[in-house]
């Protein structure tokens, strides 16, 4: 299945010609940023909510057993928390190619704990793509997880990374916390 969005992204050109661009991070940027920024920042962007609601069969998954990665939905008042990197623009070709299951560069206000605020770019992976999953039941995401590996390991690792992130970030996440509580739950059952 292709649900490739690189040649999309390419055409946002929005921040081409900046020197540098703020980049918010709420999934795999929290936990791994494997490219060069100049700096990071605890950042947060309103009125989006953080689910495991796309499907992963390029990372975390299979095409036959697709695993489920984070993405945002909109949600009046809600807040997500996340990482916020300042990049040079040539870094978003590698990023475009690392999320190009479905994510697309959006514009967005981007919020500091100091509360200063700034427009930079944030990847969304909507209903409309064709990896989208949707909505589920919290603990029938965990066993998907559970079941699920793909090129770049286990679902569940990128599950457990990112709820340690939130965790050393001070920013709970009911949905993230609840999945991988589920998660505990049908480990420790396998083991008895
Ligand atoms: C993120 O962690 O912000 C992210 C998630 C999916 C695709 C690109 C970025």
């Amino acid at each position: 299945m292709s649900h490739d969005t690189i040649a999309i992204n390419r055409r946002m050109d929005r921040f081409d010609r900046h020197d540098s661009v703020w980049l918010f991070g709420y999934g795999s940027l929290i936990f791994k940023a494997d490219f060069p920024f100049i700096e990071r920042r605890p950042a947060s962007i309103g009125n989006w909510s953080r689910r495991f609601w796309q499907g992963s069969h390029d990372h975390r998954g299979t095409e036959s057993a697709p695993g489920r990665v984070v993405t945002l939905v909109p949600e009046l008042g809600a807040t997500c928390h996340g990482m916020a990197y300042l990049v040079t623009p040539e870094e978003f070709a590698h990023l475009d190619h690392r999320e190009k299951n479905g994510y697309l560069r959006l514009a967005t206000d981007i919020g500091f704990e100091d509360g200063s605020a700034i427009e930079g770019i944030v990847y969304i992976a909507t209903h409309e793509n064709a990896a989208f999953l949707g909505a589920a039941d919290e603990r029938d995401i965990a066993r998907q997880i559970a079941g699920a590996r793909g090129p770049s390991g286990p679902n569940s690792d990128y599950l457990l990374a990112l709820a340690q992130a939130l965790r050393e970030l001070d920013k709970p996440d009911a949905h993230v916390f609840a999945i991988e509580r589920h998660l505990g739950e049908l480990l420790a059952q396998q083991l008895t």
